[in-house]
């Protein structure tokens, strides 16, 4: 796993040109997390970026309402603007009848092909998209209850009350991705980051798995990195 520490000021237009770089010429299967994290990295692509892309959201809270503005769908389609490729867009459908089933649909479309490309961002619990500690290395895409943590999260994207589960791409698909990033800025990430760097890789802090993948690359700015 390769760290890449860059200054606050230039960290989002750093890994906004490396995706860039990814995008073109000819796009990406592409998974994208939402959260305050990559949101200055989409502010700086420019409209057509996504053009040949397929974007695969990489989760959803349940219990909120569609186009409730926690919703995950929503965070993404609002910072990507028009950058979201018609057509070549794709997400969980929590409000789906049979969420065994819709799981089962979202997985196989993510399978058919895979990712090229897994845009994570670092909860402060260690998790990968909703894919809390005690998530397992093999397990695919499905629904999950969130922790406590998880939860108080939310309220910070304006779900209040919290969202208590959602289905998430599995760490399954996530680490079958040909390259994975992780975004991390803050000081608020440092302790969690020098564990997802330093510690045991545990299942207890999913983000440490990554450390088994070939191609994984943590951007982070140097207030997240202070404790490395
Ligand atoms: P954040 O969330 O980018 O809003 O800090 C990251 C996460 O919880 O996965």
């Amino acid at each position: 796993m390769r760290v890449e520490v860059l200054a606050a000021s230039s960290w989002a237009e750093a890994v906004s040109s490396e995706l860039l770089d990814r995008l073109e010429p000819s796009g990406l299967r592409l998974c994208l997390a939402t959260g305050a994290t990559p949101l200055p990295v989409y502010a700086r692509l420019p409209g057509d970026a996504l053009a040949t892309s397929t974007v695969f959201l990489l989760d959803e809270f349940g219990d909120l309402p569609p186009g409730h503005r926690g919703r995950c769908e929503t965070m993404l389609r609002t910072a990507l603007l028009d950058r979201v490729p018609a057509g070549a867009f794709h997400s969980p459908d929590v409000d789906a009848p049979d969420l065994e089933t819709e799981c089962s649909r979202y997985r196989d479309l993510i399978n058919d092909g895979g990712l090229d490309l897994a845009v994570l961002g670092l909860g402060t619990n260690g998790h990968l998209g909703l894919n809390e500690p005690g998530s397992t290395a093999d397990q695919p895409t499905r629904a999950v209850e969130l922790t406590e943590e998880t939860m108080e999260g939310a309220r910070n994207y304006g779900a209040d009350p919290p969202p208590t589960w959602g289905l998430a791409i599995g760490l399954a698909e996530i680490i079958a991705a040909r390259e994975v990033w992780l975004l991390v800025t803050g000081s608020g990430k440092a302790t969690v980051l020098s564990r997802v760097v330093n510690d045991e890789i545990t299942d207890q802090v999913p983000a440490t798995l990554l450390r088994t993948h070939p191609n994984a690359v943590i951007w982070v700015d140097e207030a997240a990195a202070a404790r490395l």
